[in-house]
């Protein structure tokens, strides 16, 4: 297991650190992506986006789960907040692919292995602390790349 910490100072920062893990990101890698309502986790995934010619990530807060079918393979968006249980989503199908979940609270049973825990909290109006913990050789491999 290892951990990183960085500090974003704007929501620009926090979409070129996205942008960075976009451009590393490998198949079959799932990114569980922690914090309060307004944290920045779907403008993470913004940045993402944009590293893998997606544009405009939108939130899958009402849609659940996006998909994009892009050039390193599928990526799923997933938003699981209005959920009491995801296991009706169906995740567990998306292994071959790359997954963000916000709210992984609500999934029973998320991987444990090529997993990137991404924790975003709000120090005040613009800036972030976000603590990325990889388990796994791939999770590890991307995270020291940041
Ligand atoms: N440093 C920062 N990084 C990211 N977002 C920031 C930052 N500073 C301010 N913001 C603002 O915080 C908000 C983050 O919204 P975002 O939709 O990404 O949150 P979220 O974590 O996905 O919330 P939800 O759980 O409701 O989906 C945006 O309005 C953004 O402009
Ligand atoms: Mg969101």
């Amino acid at each position: 297991m290892s951990e990183r910490v960085f500090m974003s100072h704007s929501e620009s920062e926090t979409r070129e650190l996205g942008r960075k893990l976009g451009e590393n990101i490998e198949a079959g890698l799932c990114v569980l992506l922690y914090g309060d309502l307004g944290a920045g986790k779907t403008v993470l995934v913004r940045g993402v986006g944009e590293a893998l010619g997606i544009s405009g990530v939108r939130s899958p807060s009402f849609t659940l789960i996006n998909e994009y079918e892009t050039a390193s393979g599928l990526v799923i968006h997933a938003d699981l907040y209005r959920l009491d249980d995801a296991s009706s989503l169906g995740l567990e199908e998306y292994e071959d692919s790359v997954l963000f979940v916000e709210w992984p609270d609500r999934w029973r049973n998320p991987p444990v292995n090529d997993v990137l825990k991404v924790s975003i909290s709000a120090v005040n109006e613009s800036e972030r602390e976000i603590v990325i913990n990889a388990e796994g050789v791939k999770a590890e491999r991307v995270l020291m790349k940041l």
